[in-house]
């Protein structure tokens, strides 16, 4: 997994890119292919991303695939799509590991087949030391299911007293959340045209820097990824500071 250069400082990195994989049946429908066909091309552009994000050295990938809503589509495409991701986890989880990745699922898996939940329990497993790229997958997953966990969970230390309602802080919240351990994603990535969230990691993208692409998600490939990171590049990201401010603490990080 070795880039022949790397194309960006430490600074111009992203550390965490998330993105919103849309697209995969408009392609298809664009070469009159069934929809599903777009999903199975998308299949190749996951793998160019975690190829080139570990290149280049990204810490975090996380990839939205199926969303909580797409339980609505036809039974047909969803099986599909179920079909996909264990495929996908039996045939690369072996290279991912060689690879040094770290696989995770996030998402409510246990509407999911038992075979399904056990291939992705034993990934999970498997790369649960690696310590190159973190790759996790949001399935049947909603930023407003992932909240109202953690309010639950919250809520449980409260009722067994191992914490006060006064103490719930920003940072204990959140250290309930799914992808605790992994910066917040400072890029955000959509393809296929909308510019939305989508229900996706609400919570963490609340400082993230919003990359819209209407490239399709089966041709988004390399090339796109580094415009994307290049665009993130050139941003000023403030955190609520001023322009001013941001630029001191370049000069003198000690100020703020
Ligand atoms: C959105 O395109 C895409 C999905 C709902 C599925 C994403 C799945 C993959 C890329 C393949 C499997 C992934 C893994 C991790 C093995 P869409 O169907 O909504 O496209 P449209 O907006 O053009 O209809």
């Amino acid at each position: 997994m070795e880039a022949p250069v790397k194309p960006f400082s430490r600074e111009q990195l992203p550390r965490h890119i998330a993105i919103i994989m849309d697209g995969n049946g408009r392609w298809a429908k664009n070469r009159f292919l069934p929809r599903t066909a777009g999903h199975h091309a998308g299949v190749s552009s996951v793998r160019k991303a975690i190829e080139y994000c570990g290149a280049v050295g990204v810490e975090a990938l996380t990839l939205f695939a199926f969303s909580s809503e797409n339980w609505r589509r036809p039974q047909q495409e969803v099986s599909v799509l179920m079909g996909l991701f264990l495929a996908t986890l039996e045939r690369e989880t072996e290279k991912l590991h060689k690879n040094n990745v770290r696989i995770r699922i996030i998402g409510d898996r246990t509407a999911f087949a038992r075979e399904l939940q056990e291939k992705i329990s034993a990934a999970e497993s498997l790369t649960s030391t690696n310590t190159g790229l973190n790759v996790t997958i949001a399935a049947n997953y909603g930023g407003r299911w992932e909240i109202v966990e953690a309010v639950r969970k919250v809520a449980r230390q409260v009722v067994d007293n191992q914490i006060e309602p006064d103490a719930i802080t920003t940072e204990v919240f959140a250290s309930n959340l799914c992808l605790t351990n992994l910066p917040e994603p400072d890029l955000f990535i959509r393809t296929g045209g909308e510019k939305r969230i989508s229900n996706f990691l609400l919570w963490q993208l609340a400082y993230t820097e919003l990359y819209f692409t209407d490239t399709l998600w089966p041709d988004f490939d390399e090339a796109e990824l580094e415009t994307a990171i290049k665009d993130y590049s050139g941003r000023q990201r403030r955190f609520g500071y001023t322009g001013e401010q941001v630029e001191n603490l370049f000069v003198n990080p000690g100020l703020l």
